[in-house]
């Protein structure tokens, strides 16, 4: 039987460029090549579409949209198609089929269901959550609505649009009425901890808003939840496998940016706590995931507090994917390693389209 082409896109119009990057060499280092051609479409920080024939080291040191070979590429819409259409740099269009796209586009603008409608569009099947969970999933407010629906605990939370700047000292009076200090700060619609901050006063609060505002027009806002940072890693369609339980100790005040890409935070897996509460957190990323309508992977993140309370804090669609990433280290403890693990996302993928069109 001839391989399948799968088609990896990475980088994006995202403030993800980056770990989009990091992602994607993994994947493409890792499919397992006896059974899949791999055909790798970037996407520049400005939005343009390109083939890149070349190698992982190139795309880990961002100098792969400068290969001489590079050539526009879109994803067609057109489902004759199935794949994309290759602008050469003669002129010349060619059709490059496609059998299941693997996005490693982190954030918006890839993970928030924007890109999953163009897949859905072009009939190509694709790795991982459909446009409306992955939509529901990326924005917190809405996620908050959807978890607090369905009785899965949360941290308390409001949001606030950006005519609120307009007056910030009313804001601040609301959250000291509902929340108190300290509270965190987020744009509903980011990842990788990028514009979050914590806020322990109103002028801290006044500068963790503006700072939110500058990557979104609306915002949540939450009290702190003090515990453990556990994740989990869910797999499946319509019965998903749930892995063992990571811990996190993030290496400064929280895991923001710097933490996560750059520190030396430490990853526990297992995590160093009992089965009893791991139990609950992994039946709870599992209810999560079909609440939100999630498909192929979702990595569930939570907080346990020290009363042994478990607080959802959010879902990620498409986490960190590079072999020494969380959603793939679960896996790996759990006896999948990461080739196997790709082999059966994009099997996933396959078997979605086939219960959809079959
Ligand atoms: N309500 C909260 N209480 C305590 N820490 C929080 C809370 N919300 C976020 N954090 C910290 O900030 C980090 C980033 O927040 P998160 O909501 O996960 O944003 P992102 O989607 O960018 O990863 C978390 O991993 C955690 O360390
Ligand atoms: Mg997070």
């Amino acid at each position: 039987m001839s391989k399948k082409k799968i088609a990896v896109i990475f980088g994006g119009v995202s403030t993800e460029y980056e770990v989009s990057l990091m992602s994607a060499a993994s994947i493409i280092d890792n499919i397992p090549r006896d059974k899949y051609d791999v055909i790798c479409i970037g996407i520049t920080r400005k939005g343009r579409w390109l083939f890149y024939p070349g190698d992982t080291q190139g795309i880990l040191d961002g100098s792969w949209k400068t290969h001489p070979d590079c050539c526009t590429a879109i994803l067609s819409p057109d489902r004759s198609h199935h794949g994309i259409l290759k602008i050469l740099n003669d002129g010349e269009t060619q059709i490059q089929k496609v059998d299941c796209i693997f996005s490693a586009l982190h954030g918006r603008n890839g993970e928030d269901g924007t890109m999953q409608g163009l897949f859905a569009l072009s009939g190509i099947p694709y790795v991982g959550c459909d446009t409306l969970s992955s939509a529901c999933a990326m924005d917190k407010e809405v996620t908050h609505i959807l978890l607090d629906n369905a009785g899965i605990p949360t941290a308390p939370w409001m949001s606030a649009t950006i005519e609120c700047l307009a007056d910030l000292d009313a804001l601040a009076e609301r959250v000291r009425a509902r929340l108190s200090y300290p509270v965190f700060v987020k744009p509903a619609n980011t990842g990788s901890s990028v514009g979050v901050s914590r806020a322990y006063d109103d002028v801290s609060f006044a500068d963790a808003v503006k700072h939110a505002f500058t990557h979104d027009h609306k915002i949540v806002i939450e009290a702190q939840i003090n515990g453990k940072e556990l994740e989990c890693a869910v797999l499946g369609n319509h019965d998903p496998d749930v892995s063992v339980v990571g811990e996190i100790i993030p290496c400064n005040e929280f895991y923001d940016y710097q933490a996560k890409y750059h520190g030396d935070s430490q990853l526990f897996i297992p995590a160093r706590i009992e089965e009893e509460a791991s139990n609950r957190i992994r039946e709870t990323a599992a209810q999560a995931f079909r609440v939100l309508g999630c498909s192929g992977l979702t990595r569930m993140d939570f907080f346990l507090r020290e009363n042994g309370d478990i607080i959802l804090n959010e879902p990620n669609t498409l986490p960190g994917f590079t072999s020494i990433s969380m959603y793939p280290k679960l896996w790996d403890a759990c006896g999948l390693p990461y080739p196997q693990l790709l082999d059966r996302l994009i099997t996933l993928g396959l078997e979605r389209a086939e219960d959809l069109h079959g």
